[in-house]
């Protein structure tokens, strides 16, 4: 004992009392940095669970908006709205009309809370169409960069018209935040914000929201969607985005991908969000539900991780249940 020489540098004095903690916290975590992502089935009558996704629902018209009127009591950052179309076909063309599912919500949503929330929209094909894929497809079956382009285009002047505040083009076709912002200005739209899905990881964690939307997809995202072991390449696919006039950009997933997360945060001088997606949801869930985590904690300290690698915004699917207890 005598021997040791006692340090003289004690970090732990400053983790003394929770007190002292707090006052030192590099990292904070409030409900104006959370984003809710939430879905919407066209012609529900009462919300439908989505099994992979334990207190996640589609939501009907109705219960959607009562959604987003707590969300905005709650102040949280934003609500992003994922439409599920009773029928999909070919070129997704649910996407576009203006009494589409995602249309219509979104028109609700905004009714129900004007300024006080901003209202989000995915603006991508895959929800809406039957093969499942973000783009329409060419003759030869591969998902067709530019002629998707179109149709984004078409789209975004829709959720503008619906009353959006900000798109959020996750198809990661090449060119897509260019043609979104040309398309909102074209039509007048000078105010509607883009939100680029920018570094979007071809990931096995999107599984639960698959079921979410009821996508048929077969096989996967490869052709468009970034290899997992490729940072650089999100980098340059932010800057990319930066570019071409995205006003906030994702990286996406968040968990696997946090060093990807502080790179671009490094990179660029938008506000940089994240998404913890569908997979890390329901890791967390099914864990909590055997008892084997705790559940609370995981939370918090799921979405503090992903502040800390460097998103100023949080997508999550717990930001209504957490913000209470921020
Ligand atoms: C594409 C889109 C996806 C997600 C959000 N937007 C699925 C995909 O790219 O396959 C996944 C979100 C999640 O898993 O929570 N429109």
């Amino acid at each position: 004992m005598n021997d040791i020489t006692p340090p003289v540098v004690r970090p732990r004095r400053l983790r003394t009392t929770p007190a002292l903690r707090r006052m030192v916290s590099e990292t904070s975590l409030e409900a104006r940095q959370l984003v809710w992502p939430v879905f919407v089935g066209e012609g529900l009558t009462e919300p439908r669970p989505i099994s992979s996704m334990p207190g996640v629902v589609q939501h009907t018209r109705d219960t959607l908006r009562r959604a987003a009127a707590e969300a905005a009591g709650l102040g949280l950052g934003g609500i992003m709205i994922y439409g599920i179309p009773e029928h999909k076909d070919a070129v997704g063309s649910g996407a576009v009309d203006p009494d589409g599912i995602l249309n219509r919500a979104i028109a609700d949503v905004v009714a129900e809370v004007g300024d006080a929330l901003p209202v989000m929209g995915d603006l991508c094909l895959d929800e809406f169409t039957d093969h499942g894929h973000c783009g329409v497809l060419s003759a030869d079956g591969r998902v067709d960069n530019d002629a998707t382009l179109a149709v984004y285009a078409e789209m975004a002047r829709a959720m503008a018209a619906a009353g959006v505040d900000l798109v959020g083009p996750s198809g990661m076709m090449d060119g897509q935040v260019r043609v979104v912002r040309e398309a909102l200005d074209g039509a007048g739209h000078t105010d509607v914000a883009v939100l680029a899905y920018s570094a979007k990881y071809a990931s096995a964690f999107y599984g639960p929201f698959r079921e979410a939307v009821d996508s048929s997809l077969v096989g996967d995202r490869r052709t468009y969607q970034q290899d997992s072991g490729n940072a650089r390449e999100g980098v340059r696919e932010a800057l990319l985005d930066v570019a071409e006039g995205a006003d906030i950009v994702m990286v996406k997933p968040a968990l696997a991908y946090l060093d990807v997360l502080r790179r671009v945060r490094d990179a660029v001088d938008v506000p940089v969000a994240a998404y913890n997606i569908s997979g890390e949801y329901a890791m967390v869930e099914a864990a909590a539900a055997r008892g084997w985590i705790d559940r609370d904690a995981a939370i918090l300290e799921t979405l503090l991780s992903i502040r800390r690698a460097g998103a100023d915004v949080v997508l999550t699917y717990w930001a209504a249940e957490v913000a209470p207890r921020l």
